[in-house]
């Protein structure tokens, strides 16, 4: 399924519809998120081949500290393990660990986790896989603004710079699961002009096969930039 000329260097999801997905079949909601990782692993997998230099993934948003205490729970226990679980498999495939958002904020242990995680693939460079962790975008713009303050220039490249994603390639392609249309406080300075893409497939059904349906469609985007 190797396909190279869709042109999009850096694609961002919305995983939403575990809850969804667990409820259909009278599961736990947090089944709905184990199942999720099984989606991550295989997307991930899937996006080396597929020709995506990075991948931004929506984890655990700022605002998903508003859930039960339970699923907060179960949502980082599952994180520690997937880091825990694919470091290997990232290295083994060059894949290069980020994460975004406030991740310094968590749990001592989960922090000591990302920071080796990201020490162990720092040299990787095939594909960059960037977890927004405790991520709002809000928040990164007002952390921006305050760097770039710090600087004495307040300009669109000085945000741009100070963005957490500033050193990855610009954002073609922002796809949502789950057949909600909005943000959710996601990527709002880096989507000014990526192509959207809206799907009602619950995250855990979402297959290698969907992304690249979302590829084929970008392919046949016209993007404009507000020129002709
Ligand atoms: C996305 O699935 C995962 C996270 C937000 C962490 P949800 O848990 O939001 O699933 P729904 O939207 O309730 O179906
Ligand atoms: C967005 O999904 C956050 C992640 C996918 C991590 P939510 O399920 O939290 O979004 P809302 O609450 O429906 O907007
Ligand atoms: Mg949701």
């Amino acid at each position: 399924m190797t396909t190279k000329n869709h042109g999009a260097r850096h694609v961002a999801i919305i995983m939403d519809g575990n809850g969804r997905w667990a409820k259909k079949r009278l599961l736990p909601r947090v089944a709905g998120h184990k199942a999720g990782v099984e989606a991550v692993r295989n997307i991930v997998r899937a996006a080396g081949d597929m020709g995506i230099e990075a991948m931004t993934l929506y984890a655990f948003s700022s605002e998903n500290w508003k859930r039960p205490e339970d699923e907060v729970n179960d949502l980082m226990g599952l994180m520690k393990r997937f880091i825990l679980s694919d470091l290997d498999e990232f290295a083994a495939n060059d894949v290069k660990l980020k994460v975004i958002g406030n991740w310094r904020a968590l749990a001592s242990d989960v922090v000591a986790l990302i920071e080796n995680a990201l020490e162990r693939t720092s040299g990787n460079k095939r594909t960059t896989l960037a977890v927004a962790l405790n991520y709002g975008a809000q928040d990164e713009l007002v952390r921006a603004a305050q760097a770039a303050a710090a600087t004495g220039e307040i300009s669109e490249a000085a945000i741009a710079a100070h963005l957490d994603t500033a050193d990855m390639p610009p954002l073609d392609l922002l796809i949502r699961t789950s057949g909600e249309v909005r943000l959710s406080n996601f990527l709002l300075w880096q989507s000014a002009y990526a192509e959207l893409y809206f799907t009602d497939i619950l995250w855990p059904d979402f297959k290698p096969a969907d992304l690249q349906a979302a590829l084929d469609h970008f392919a046949r985007r016209d993007r404009r930039y507000g020129g002709l």
